[in-house]
């Protein structure tokens, strides 16, 4: 089966580049960049992955991703995610990243970006992946915050089609970004934003209707609520759902009780992503291969799965 699924072709829509940080480049980048690290040896950083839930899991990542400091290292991040979506026949990817956990480090803007967006452009030459980048700002600082990231971000825009919204989800609502979600809009980008993870069904109509996003990263929590559910299946506004994310931030305590496949069977264009695999346990196909063992995913499922990746795809080349 995981052979069989690893060829299916697919594209993955929810995976933050920070997130696909593997413990071996970690390691390497800091020797790169002689910044001294709190764990002994990998296998040390590697037992540091346990979460109880998304904020712990956040500490740890925006600490991991300190280790970013050029150009180069920006490169060489997008590249090992890239050569993973080559061997898994990931064929089209719309990654994020997260501006501000460089700028507030003293990274320019510029540096992060160049080193994703040459990637992104020797992936599709050289590997024959697809890509489109979203700009995701970090919910867990002001709107204001996100403004001047936006303004900085202006001068670049041929290096990203979409803004998307991520971090801490609860106490941080989508109606707190509403005017810089508008201005976005106004100057051509798609908007995204992680909504349902966490936090209540609430966020997730004010993502659709405040920041008017074509797609709801995570929002497994959508089926809390009957209205909302027939909502999103009459619009086919596709979900990024993130199987062995959710379960190791305790979204729901085991994969069995996951209700990915429930959605799917009532028609929502749910689609199967790894989130930040390097910490989760996994990239896509082990994203797909979990669904099989623990809840009986079929052949033709993963099909329908991995179809609606496809059609969900927002970026057009
Ligand atoms: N940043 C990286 N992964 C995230 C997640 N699963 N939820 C919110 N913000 C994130
Ligand atoms: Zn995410």
């Amino acid at each position: 089966m995981y052979d069989w699924l690893n060829a299916l072709p697919k594209a993955e829509l929810h995976l933050h580049l920070e997130g696909s940080l593997e413990p071996e480049l970690l390691f390497a980048l800091a020797e790169r960049n002689k910044i001294a690290l709190p764990w002994n040896d990998v296998e040390a950083l590697r037992s540091a992955y346990a979460f109880n839930n998304l904020q712990e899991f956040l500490d740890l990542y925006y600490q991991g991703a300190d280790v970013l400091r050029t150009e180069q290292d920006f490169y060489d991040l997008t590249w090992a995610y890239l050569q993973r979506c080559k061997a898994q026949n990931v064929i089209h990817t719309e990654p994020f990243y997260d501006p501000q956990t460089h700028t507030d480090r003293g990274i320019p803007f510029e540096v992060a970006l160049n080193g994703i967006a040459t990637a992104l452009k020797d992936g599709r030459e050289q590997l024959g992946v697809e890509s489109g980048l979203i700009l995701s700002f970090l919910r867990h600082l002001s709107e204001d915050e996100a403004q001047k990231t936006l303004d900085q971000a202006l001068p670049y825009r041929d290096a990203f089609f979409a803004v998307g919204l991520d971090s801490s989800e609860m106490g941080h609502p989508p109606s707190k970004f509403q005017r810089v979600f508008d201005r976005a809009r106004g100057e051509g980008f798609l908007t995204v934003a992680h909504a349902g993870e966490e936090g209540p069904p609430e966020y997730i109509w004010e993502a659709l209707d405040l920041l008017k996003i074509s797609r709801i990263d995570h929002g497994v929590r959508a089926s809390e609520d009957p209205r909302l559910m027939q909502r999103i299946i009459d619009e086919q506004i596709p979900l990024t759902v993130c199987p062995l994310s959710n379960t190791k931030l305790c979204v729901f305590d085991h994969m069995g009780q996951h209700n990915i496949l429930d959605m799917l069977e009532q028609g929502v264009k749910v689609t199967v992503n790894s989130d930040d695999p390097a910490y989760f346990g996994g990239y896509v196909t082990e994203n797909f291969m979990a669904l099989h063992e623990h809840l009986g995913m079929t052949q033709e499922q993963a099909q329908r799965l991995a179809q609606n990746s496809l059609d969900a795809r927002l970026f057009k080349a």
